[in-house]
């Protein structure tokens, strides 16, 4: 992996539904200044949504940092979604599809990490982080 720069960064707070809409916006607004395919902007969109929504239900809230990033060849979009909550007690299990503690269909997880480049997820019973990056 080639050394990552961060060209802008912005730290988002994730405590209700607005806050989602505002994330989606700001993702979709920052996909089409990178030039991202319309492909790339949905997806980028969709797992933004899906992550997000899962800190709010599952981790009571916490923020988002948004990045611009390049490397020596290209420019990314990049997602951090950290929350404090009990964590993801078994990781291998909740990515699989149709897996929910709650009332959702149980494809955020998977179906995000399907979407995007870069998929990472870091969680202990004192919080839950994950890391998603999309490549132009
Ligand atoms: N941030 C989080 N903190 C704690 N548990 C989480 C977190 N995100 C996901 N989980 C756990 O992983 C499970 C699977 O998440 P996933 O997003 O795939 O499905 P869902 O949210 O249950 O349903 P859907 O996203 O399809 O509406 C959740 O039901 C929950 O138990
Ligand atoms: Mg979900």
């Amino acid at each position: 992996m080639h050394a990552k720069n961060i060209v802008m960064s912005v730290n988002l707070p994730i405590n209700n539904e607005y806050d989602i809409v505002t994330i989606r916006k700001l993702v979709r607004q920052w996909s089409i200044e990178l030039k991202f395919s319309l492909i790339k902007q949905t997806k980028m969109m969709t797992a933004a949504s899906e992550i997000t929504r899962n800190a709010l239900i599952y981790g009571g809230g916490g923020y988002m940092i948004l990045n611009k990033l390049t490397n020596r060849l290209r420019q990314g979009l990049e997602l951090i979604v950290n929350d404090e909550g009990c964590g993801i007690a078994d990781i291998d299990l909740a990515m699989q599809d149709g897996y929910t503690t709650g009332t959702g269909l149980g494809m955020g997880l998977g179906g995000s990490k399907r979407l995007v480049d870069e998929f990472a997820i870091n969680s202990t019973k004192h919080g839950t982080s994950i890391r998603l990056a999309i490549w132009k």
